[in-house]
C-alpha cells in the first residue's frame, strides 16, 4: 500500500524573498530570437512599436518579464557597441561567427534594447565585452548609457535621440570566460575583472550590480577565485544546461522521446540544486556577510536541432516536457532565494527554451511560457519552507528521482500560494496538503497538463498545452489534491 503523502508549508517560518528576477530573460543575437522575432523594424507590415512587434512584447508583458540580459550570450564577447548606433542604414555588417555565420546588420543596437526593455516595463541587463574588447569600451560604453552632464560620449547619446541616460541595472564583464568568451583560467579572469572594472564609472545612483562571469555545471573553481578578495564583485554569473542524454553529441530530441528522456530531464534539476548548493558553500565561506550574489543567468533544455532548421539558430521544440522542467527549476532556485537574485532562461524568443516561437506574422504560445505566467505570483513573494513527506519514487528502467516537488511562498498579494509538480509520465499522484498543522479549507488555481509527455502548442494547431482551471475542497478534516500525471499546478490556498 503507497504511503500517505502529505505537503506540509510552515507558514510562520518565512525565508528569504524569492526575487522576481529570478523569472529574467535571456536575448541574445541569436538566430531569429532578436531578428524576426521580436525586431521587425519600424517600416515592417507587422504592427510594431518603433521596430518592436507589438503581439510579441504584448505577451512577454503578460508574463512581467522582470529583467532582459542583452546582447549575449557568446555574442556579447564580440560586440562592439559603437557599431549599434546611430542611423540604422550606416551600421556596419558582421559575421556572426557565433551563430550561423549569418550577417549582423547592428539594427538593434543599445537605443533599441533600452527602448525594448522600457516597453517591457523590465530592468537591463547589459553584458559587457571583454574578449575582444577592452576596459576602455566597456568605460565608454557604459559613460555613453549614464553621462547626465557635460561629455561628448553623453552629447552623442542625446545627438542620437537619447537626453536622459540609461538606467542600467546590472552589467557583466565578459561571458562564459571559461570558453567562448576567452578559454582562460579563472585567476587569469579574476585579474582581469580587477583591472577592467577600476575604469568603469558610471553616476553612483545609476551604478549597476556589477557581474563577474563564473562557471558552470559542477565547478566551484570560479566562485572560489572571484569571490576571495576581487574587489568589486557584485555577483557571479553561473551557467547549465539541460541535456536529456547529458551529452553534446547527441543531446536527445526534442519531440519523440523515450519515458527514459522524460525522467533523466527532469532529474537533472537535482543536479542544479547541487551545483548550487556547492557554489553557496564556497560563498558562505568567502563571503559570510552574503553581499555576494549567485545568478544563474543561462538555464535551461537544449536538445538536437530541429530537423531542417539552421543548427547554429539552436531551434528546438518546447513541449510539456520543458513546462515541468522550468517548474521544477523555480522551485530549486526558490530554495535557494538568499545567494540566487536573478537567473536567465535561455531564451525569451525561438531559442532553444523559448517562451514564444514566431512563423512570420504570427506566434505561438509554448508550454514554458505557460509555466512562466502560473508562477508569476512568486515573483518578490516570501519563500516558506515546504516538505515532501512520503515523496513517491519514480522510476523508468535504472532510472529514478523524486515523483513529487513542491514550493510554497506568500506572496506580495497577501495569499499564500503553493507550486506543485508531478514527474510521473504516467502515474496520478493524491497528496494531503497541510499548513503548518491546520488543514486550509480549500485551494484555488491552474493546471498545465496534456495527454502526451511531448504535447506542444503548433501554429495553425489547436494548443495542446494550456493552462486550466484547478480547485480542491477541504471534507472531513483533509485537503486531498489530486496531481495528474505529469502536471504542474499552482494554487493560492484559504
Ligand atoms: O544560449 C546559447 C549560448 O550558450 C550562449 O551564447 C553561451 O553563453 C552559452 O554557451
Amino acid at each position: 500500500l503507497a504511503a500517505d503523502i502529505k505537503v506540509v508549508v510552515s507558514a510562520d517560518q518565512p525565508g528569504p524573498v524569492i526575487h522576481r528576477n529570478i523569472y529574467g530573460q535571456f536575448a541574445e543575437h541569436l538566430g531569429t530570437g532578436i531578428y524576426e522575432g521580436m525586431w521587425v523594424g519600424p517600416e515592417s507590415k507587422i504592427p510594431n512599436v518603433r521596430g518592436w512587434r507589438k503581439d510579441v512584447v504584448g505577451a512577454l508583458k503578460d508574463l512581467k518579464v522582470p529583467l532582459v540580459r542583452w546582447p549575449g550570450g557568446c555574442f556579447a564577447d564580440e560586440y562592439h557597441w559603437r557599431e549599434g548606433i546611430g542611423p540604422r542604414n550606416k551600421r556596419p555588417v558582421k559575421v556572426n561567427y557565433n551563430w550561423g555565420g549569418v550577417p549582423e546588420n547592428n539594427a538593434v543596437g543599445t537605443h533599441e534594447f533600452f527602448d525594448l526593455v522600457e516597453q517591457l516595463g523590465a530592468e537591463a541587463y547589459v553584458n559587457g565585452n571583454l574578449g575582444t574588447g577592452s576596459a576602455q569600451e566597456m568605460a565608454e560604453w557604459l559613460e555613453y548609457m549614464t553621462a547626465e552632464g557635460k561629455s561628448t560620449l553623453a552629447d552623442m547619446r542625446r545627438k542620437n535621440g537619447r537626453d536622459k541616460p540609461f538606467r542600467v541595472h546590472y552589467f557583466a564583464v565578459g561571458n562564459e570566460a571559461w570558453g567562448c568568451g576567452g578559454n582562460m583560467r579563472p585567476e587569469y579572469y579574476a585579474d582581469q575583472y580587477r583591472q577592467v572594472t577600476s575604469f568603469l564609472r558610471t553616476p553612483a545612483h545609476n551604478r549597476p550590480i556589477m557581474i563577474a562571469s563564473g562557471g558552470h555545471g559542477q565547478m566551484t573553481s570560479w566562485t572560489e577565485a572571484l569571490s576571495k578578495g576581487v574587489p568589486g564583485v557584485n555577483a557571479i554569473s553561473h551557467h547549465e544546461y539541460t541535456l536529456p542524454t547529458g551529452k553534446w553529441e547527441g543531446k536527445g530530441a526534442a519531440v519523440g522521446f523515450p519515458e527514459a528522456e522524460w525522467l533523466s530531464t527532469l532529474a537533472h534539476t537535482q543536479r542544479v540544486d547541487e551545483m548550487i548548493r556547492k557554489n553557496v558553500a564556497v560563498l558562505d565561506k568567502n563571503d559570510p556577510s552574503k553581499k555576494i550574489g549567485f545568478y544563474f543567468d543561462e538555464w535551461g533544455s537544449w536538445y538536437d536541432p530541429e530537423p531542417g532548421s539552421n543548427p547554429g539558430f539552436l531551434v528546438q521544440r518546447n513541449t510539456l516536457r520543458d513546462a515541468l522542467l522550468a517548474a521544477m527549476h523555480f522551485h530549486v532556485f526558490h530554495n535557494h532565494a538568499e545567494r540566487v537574485k536573478m537567473t536567465n532562461i535561455a531564451q525569451m524568443v525561438n531559442v532553444l527554451q523559448a517562451m514564444i516561437i514566431t512563423s512570420k506574422d504570427k506566434l505561438v504560445l509554448t508550454p514554458t511560457y505557460h509555466a512562466f505566467k502560473l508562477y508569476t505570483p512568486f515573483q518578490d513573494a516570501t519563500s516558506l519552507p515546504v516538505k515532501v513527506e512520503n515523496n513517491p519514487v519514480y522510476k523508468v528502467d535504472k532510472l529514478e528521482m523524486p515523483g513529487l516537488s513542491a514550493t510554497a511562498g506568500r506572496g506580495k498579494d497577501g495569499k499564500l500560494w503553493v507550486g506543485l509538480v508531478n514527474a510521473n509520465a504516467t502515474q496520478a499522484a493524491e497528496l494531503d496538503l497541510q499548513v503548518g498543522t491546520a488543514t486550509p479549507k480549500s485551494v484555488k488555481g491552474q493546471v498545465l497538463t496534456a495527454g502526451a509527455m511531448d504535447a506542444q502548442n503548433e501554429l495553425g494547431k489547436a494548443p495542446q498545452v494550456v493552462p486550466v482551471a484547478f480547485e480542491a475542497q477541504a471534507v472531513g478534516g483533509k485537503l486531498t489534491i489530486k496531481l495528474p500525471a505529469k502536471s504542474v499546478v499552482v494554487v493560492a490556498v484559504d
